[in-house]
């Protein structure tokens, strides 16, 4: 089972693939923090042919073998990733890896091109909207500080660095669901989803019952 969840920022992906993953039993991949972890090494001098990235089995990121996650988070990170994820040759390493991530496990896995681009495949693909009014709600409340105003304005230049660029930019997959968030409570963004992999799980089982 591979399920992808794409979306802007803070517009809940990181919730939803939680929830899923622990109801599925499947091993949850946010791949924006590969790219923050790549920023962080961009700025410690670290060059990209020597960046090691390990994603541990409980989500944490080892740079180079040193647990960072406590440090992508931060207001920093937030533009400096997706600047760096305007870089080909850094979406190729980090298709590369989580792709082989994919490969190895069955996952929900979050980001921006995840349906579009790494897992092309994926047997269930969402896509959550929200407007950048409530996303920058969401994100004071869960990181305990900031201006609204200043905090929306970085999400819309966040987003609009990620939806413009060239390579794999944010963009709903065409067979992907979209879901919107804004008058939703998380319980029924969670129960919408489950409802699709259930759908997908029951499509899988009916296939392999009828086989010949
Ligand atoms: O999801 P998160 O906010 O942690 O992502 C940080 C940045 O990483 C995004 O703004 C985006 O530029 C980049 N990203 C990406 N592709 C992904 C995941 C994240 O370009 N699959």
């Amino acid at each position: 089972m591979k399920i992808a969840i794409d979306g802007p920022a803070a517009s809940g992906k990181t919730s939803l693939g939680q929830a899923l993953a622990r109801q599925f039993n499947l091993r949850f991949v946010e791949t924006g923090k590969m790219y923050r972890a790549v920023a962080l090494a961009f700025d410690r001098g670290i060059k990209l042919s020597d960046i090691d990235i390990q994603v541990t089995r409980n989500g944490r990121f080892l740079l180079n073998g040193q647990d960072t996650t406590s440090e992508l988070h931060t207001q920093e990170m937030d533009q400096k990733s997706s600047q760096v994820a305007t870089l080909p040759d850094v979406r190729a390493r980090m298709v590369e890896l989580q792709r082989k991530i994919a490969d190895r496990h069955d996952v929900v896995m979050e980001g921006r091109d995840i349906g579009t681009v790494v897992l092309p495949d994926a047997d269930v693909k969402i896509f959550l909207s929200a407007t950048a009014h409530e996303r920058a709600r969401r994100r004071i409340e869960q990181r305990r500080c900031g201006d609204l105003e200043q905090v929306e304005q970085e999400l819309m230049v966040r987003d609009k660095r990620d939806s413009e660029r060239a390579v794999a930019p944010l963009k709903p997959a065409t067979d992907a669901t979209i879901i919107e968030t804004d008058q939703k409570p998380l319980k029924e963004v969670i129960s919408e989803a489950s409802n699709l992999v259930r759908d997908r799980l029951d499509d899988v089982v009916w296939a392999a019952e009828n086989r010949d």
